[in-house]
């Protein structure tokens, strides 16, 4: 999940997509949260990971990635999901490694460890332009683009896109962006509608069919450790992340 834009859905739509995902009989599904905010870590944890708890910070702190995601993930409160948690001191991490030889490629390298015993991984990249989201567009294979249904959110897609070309131009030859996901869609606003119409019109890659409608049911599953798809699998949101996961599945021919 990524766009530099703050407070877009990436994490609503990480936590739902992963939750929805681990649905699937027998799949197994592991959520990097790569934000020191944390959103994604409280988002599925039903109590806070307590101090001192090894986080994904320890991956790029240590110097050392082999193995260590395999020590670093937790099961979540959804079946079949586990996650490496975040903190807050993430961000410090983050300096440590800006003079590190390879420090686009940590997360990709230590994946490597790992892979094989998930069948998707998400990572949930923070709202920045920095080596952490650089190490999570390194890492993947596709790109989900969660964008607000507001004009000025849809014309910032423009730069996102760029910045993806510029990753696989660079470090990633595989990426491919899966498409944008119009997020936060208010049925009654104008303003909404005109800019759901403008962004299908116009937008260079692929626009999912799936719209996250605006629903107090994904503002208040965060708070619960619990994604809005198990808090309320009826609600208007989590029918939206139900039909976003087909059109993933579908589109990585899975
Ligand atoms: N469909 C929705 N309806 C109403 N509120 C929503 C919806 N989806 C997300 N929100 C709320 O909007 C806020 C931002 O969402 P979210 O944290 O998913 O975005 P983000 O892009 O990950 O933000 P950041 O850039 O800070 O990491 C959160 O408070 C979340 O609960
Ligand atoms: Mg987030």
């Amino acid at each position: 999940m990524f766009n530099h834009k703050g407070g877009v859905g990436k994490t609503t739509t990480a936590v739902n997509l992963g939750a929805c995902l681990a649905g699937t009989p027998g799949k197994r599904v592991l959520l990097i949260d790569l934000d020191p905010q944390a959103n994604a870590t409280r988002a599925v944890l039903k109590k806070d990971p307590t101090e001192g708890q090894p986080t994904v910070r320890n991956l790029f702190a240590s110097g050392k990635t082999e193995s260590s995601l395999t020590k670093l993930a937790v099961a979540t409160s959804v079946r079949g999901m586990d996650i490496v948690p975040s903190d807050l001191r993430l961000s410090e991490a983050e300096f440590q490694i800006a003079s590190r030889r390879g420090r686009e490629h940590v997360l990709r390298e230590a994946l490597q460890t790992i892979t094989a015993q998930y069948d998707y991984i998400i990572i949930d990249c923070p709202p920045s332009l920095g080596l952490l989201s650089l190490n999570g567009l390194v890492a993947a294979e596709y790109v989900v683009i969660p964008c607000e249904t507001q004009y000025l959110s849809i014309r910032g897609i423009r730069q996102v896109i760029e910045i993806i070309q510029c990753v696989r131009e660079t470090f990633n030859p595989q990426i491919q962006i899966l498409g944008v996901f119009p997020t936060k869609y208010f049925i009654l606003s104008k303003a909404n509608i005109e800019a759901l119409q403008y962004l299908r019109a116009n937008a260079k890659v692929r626009v999912f069919d799936a719209v996250l409608p605006r629903d107090v049911r994904a503002e208040e599953a965060p708070s619960h450790g619990v994604p809005v798809v198990a808090y309320a699998p009826d609600s208007r949101a989590a029918r939206a992340f139900g039909l976003l996961t087909s059109e993933v599945l579908r589109l990585c021919g899975d």
